[in-house]
């Protein structure tokens, strides 16, 4: 039996469709589930986790397989094998600010607010650009929106949450999708359970 750690955010529903659409049969478990975190359902044991908690849970080989964004991979810097990118959640990490022509100024650090400490440092830093960041646990808008900080990186997805708070992309710095992914250990000791499982979740 597999062990699948799933994210509990809006992932979940598109997950569970999808994985149903295939006949791995999830959204009944998932449904009746409750506020139990862990649930079997035919050949698959189902780990219900924060989406941050997943690439953490994976790398570890609690469970042998998981859905997580490419963001909270990069951002817990976990060392997993990505197996497939799925066909939903696609969305951008963007630089944002409540002024498209914002800029720093000349020699100051960008103070930057996000839920991604790493990843954002990281980014900037490909960039050449020197960041000062303010580690937040979300609703990160409000902190541009109200000058806590000049800028904040997060992901846009429809864009709604920007325009509601009167804030603007400025730069686009990463393209961002779930992936199934997988322990590297497990990879090779049940790579048949593994790719099975890759193949019902593939785009026909
Ligand atoms: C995510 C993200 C943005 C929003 C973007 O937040 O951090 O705030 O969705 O989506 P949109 O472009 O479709 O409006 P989430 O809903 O996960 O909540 P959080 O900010 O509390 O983490």
């Amino acid at each position: 039996m597999l062990t699948l750690a799933l994210p509990k955010s809006r992932l979940l529903d598109s997950v569970v469709e999808l994985a149903d659409t295939r006949g791995l049969g999830l959204g009944a478990a998932v449904r009746e589930a409750g506020r139990a975190l862990v649930l079997e359902t035919g050949d698959l044991r189902l780990l219900l986790l924060k989406d941050a908690d997943v690439p953490v849970y994976v790398e570890q080989g609690v469970a042998e397989c998981g859905v997580a964004g490419l963001d909270q991979i990069l951002e817990r810097d976990a060392d997993v094998v990505r197996l497939l990118r799925l066909p939903f959640g696609h969305c951008r990490l963007c630089l944002i600010a409540r002024d498209t022509a914002a800029a720093a100024e000349e020699g100051r650090p960008l103070v930057i607010a996000s839920k991604y400490p790493r990843l954002a440092a990281r980014l900037a830093a490909a960039r050449g650009r020197h960041a000062h960041i303010i580690p937040l646990a979300g609703s990160v808008e409000l902190a541009a929106r109200l000058g806590l900080a000049d800028f904040v990186v997060d992901l846009v997805e429809t864009g709604r949450t920007l325009r509601e708070n009167g804030l603007h992309p400025v730069e686009e710095w990463l393209r961002v999708a779930p992936y199934l992914i997988a322990n590297r250990a497990a990879f090779y000791v049940q790579r048949d359970e593994i790719r099975a499982l890759r193949r019902r979740l593939q785009q026909e």
